[in-house]
């Protein structure tokens, strides 16, 4: 995606509401615990707030400002860039409700995965994948509306276990959660 019409959707960006598929990846975190917390894509930062009960430093991120001063759960490490890229400590966990829609274009931040549904998420999936500790966790959300089989692939690629731990049906789609380990910790 060009800069220039990338800059242009995020000034009109909007802050994603919890749902179904926040709710779905919060069901998976519930017993997690450890020392370092990423959600990246935090959005509202319901799921960031959900994470500090667990883990002694929590961040979260997101590529809007806009989403970050709308937030209706305030996140207090909060951090406004591209998936992981300005932090540069590993995390015990991470997690990310991807944009995952297949879209010719990239409208809506928060929800639009581009082509196959594939380009903003291998991006952000890659940049999270160099922030993940030894023994780190990273669960994503993904669904059936994108190609999800070739984002496995490519976490694999990269020297990373991918499995699909959970699936929910909904009216029109399915979601998909997908928990990644580094292969040789
Ligand atoms: C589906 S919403 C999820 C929001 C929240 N985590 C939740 O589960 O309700 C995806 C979020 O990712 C953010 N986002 C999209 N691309 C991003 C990127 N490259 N880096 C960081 N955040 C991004 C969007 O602004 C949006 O807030």
């Amino acid at each position: 995606m060009k800069l220039s019409n990338l800059q242009k959707q995020l000034e009109n960006s909007k802050q994603y509401l919890p749902a179904e598929d926040t709710f779905f990846l919060e069901d998976s975190i519930d017993r997690e615990k450890g020392n370092f917390a990423l959600d990246i894509g935090c959005g509202s930062g319901y799921l960031t707030n959900i994470l500090k009960d667990s883990f002694n430093l929590v961040v979260g991120t997101d590529i809007s400002y806009n989403t970050l001063r709308e937030q209706n759960y305030k996140v207090e490490n909060v951090i406004c860039c591209n998936s992981a890229d300005a932090l540069r400590i590993n995390f015990d966990l991470i997690i990310c409700n991807l944009p995952y829609l297949a879209t010719d274009e990239i409208i809506d931040v928060a929800t639009d995965g581009g082509k196959d549904g594939l380009e903003l998420p291998t991006e952000i999936i890659s940049s999270a994948l160099n922030r993940l500790s030894k023994n780190g966790k990273f669960i994503f959300v993904t669904s059936s509306l994108s190609d999800y089989m070739t984002l496995i692939d490519y976490v694999k690629s990269k020297k990373f276990s991918a499995e699909i731990i959970s699936k929910k049906k909904l009216f029109f789609e399915e979601l998909i959660l997908v928990k990644v380990k580094r292969l040789f910790s």
